[in-house]
């Protein structure tokens, strides 16, 4: 092969590795999980069903990134976390079935339905 040819061929090769790189995050499965996990434990406790699109996409992706839980008391990514998923297993169905997903993954799977079911979102949602 030539080296004219070649080259835009191996730029092309980088730019793909990049964007294979970037995790496209899973809205479906951030909302299985947001549903069974994060809703579960809301209508359980006294403060009741959070629907996504009780909050704008700005106001979703504030509170992704400040990531304080309850005022703080404890982070939002403790509750995509494997170990907390481990301690609802036996008793979750969805935190069974995502058990080995990255935290990182399913932080951001959880963050894009949110942002999608956001009250201007995509396709504003409940949490049931
Ligand atoms: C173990 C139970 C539990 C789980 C699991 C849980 N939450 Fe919560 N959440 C609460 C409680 C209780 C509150 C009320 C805040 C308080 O006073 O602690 C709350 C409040 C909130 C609020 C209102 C603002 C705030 O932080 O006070 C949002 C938004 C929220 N949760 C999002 C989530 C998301 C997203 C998940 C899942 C990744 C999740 N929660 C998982 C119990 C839970």
């Amino acid at each position: 092969m030539k080296l004219k040819t070649a080259l835009p061929l191996l730029a092309a090769t980088a730019l793909f590795a990049s964007a294979a790189q970037a995790y496209d995050a899973d809205w479906k499965r951030g909302r299985v999980y947001y549903r069974s996990v994060c809703t579960s434990c809301h209508v359980a406790s006294p403060v009741g069903q959070i629907n996504p699109s009780s909050r704008t996409k700005a106001e979703w992706a504030a509170y992704m990134q400040a990531d304080k839980h309850g005022k703080g008391k404890e982070t939002v990514r403790q509750y995509v976390s494997k170990q907390y998923r481990a301690s609802i297993k036996s008793g979750n169905k969805a935190a069974e079935k995502f058990a080995d997903v990255p935290d990182q993954e399913l932080f951001e799977d959880v963050k894009v339905f949110l942002m999608r079911g956001a009250k201007d979102g995509e396709s504003p949602a409940s949490c049931s």
